[in-house]
């Protein structure tokens, strides 16, 4: 009996242990979001988009969810040879959890996947001259991720047809990073 309960606990502990410490894909707790991140991965179904002069190539600086439930994106990226900074408001649709904002024509975003003190994976879709495209993003805490969290996203991106040769990996990509 007391192997029993001795593999049970175990059992549970591993299990617990195997659940990727506290990853969230729904009902997020926007205020956790808040604060600074560094933007690690971008995916596209239009990968002219996250080229180098790509509208979608940019850095997160830091996101911030407001008392009306707008959420505030701040980022900055090269354009034309200069570093500039952007600032977003994205406004919650009547859809709870779907953020729209107009960027290189109009976005709907969602939070697919968070790990509030680690990164958290955002989910567009871009609306231009009616041409749709997804981006996918991942941004980490640290301005790097592990290896299995790229993984991870990669096969996240496969899940909506977004091939591996469409991921850019931006670490230490920064063209404005200080550092
Ligand atoms: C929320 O507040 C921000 C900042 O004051 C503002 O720009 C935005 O339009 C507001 N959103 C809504 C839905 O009123």
């Amino acid at each position: 009996m007391k192997l029993l309960l001795l593999c049970l606990g175990l059992t549970v502990v591993c299990a617990h242990h195997e659940e990727n410490h506290d990853v969230v894909t729904s009902n997020f707790d926007m205020s956790k979001l808040s604060g600074e991140w560094y933007t690690i991965l971008l995916a596209s179904d239009m990968k002219e988009k996250i080229e180098e002069q790509g509208s979608m190539r940019m850095f997160m600086e830091y996101t911030q969810a407001l008392d009306n439930s707008s959420l505030l994106l701040k980022y900055h990226k090269k354009i034309n040879g200069e570093c500039a900074e952007l600032t977003f408001i994205c406004d919650e649709t009547e859809e709870e959890g779907v953020y729209s904002v107009f960027y290189d024509g109009y976005n709907r975003l969602q939070i697919a996947e968070a790990d509030y003190d680690d990164y958290y994976i955002m989910y567009f879709l871009n609306y231009n001259n009616e041409k749709i495209s997804q981006l996918v993003v991942l941004n980490g805490r640290k301005p790097y991720v592990s290896l299995e969290l790229k993984k991870r996203f990669e096969k996240l991106c496969e899940d909506h047809g977004i091939l591996k040769e469409n991921v850019r990996d931006l670490t230490n990509a920064d063209p404005c990073s200080q550092d």
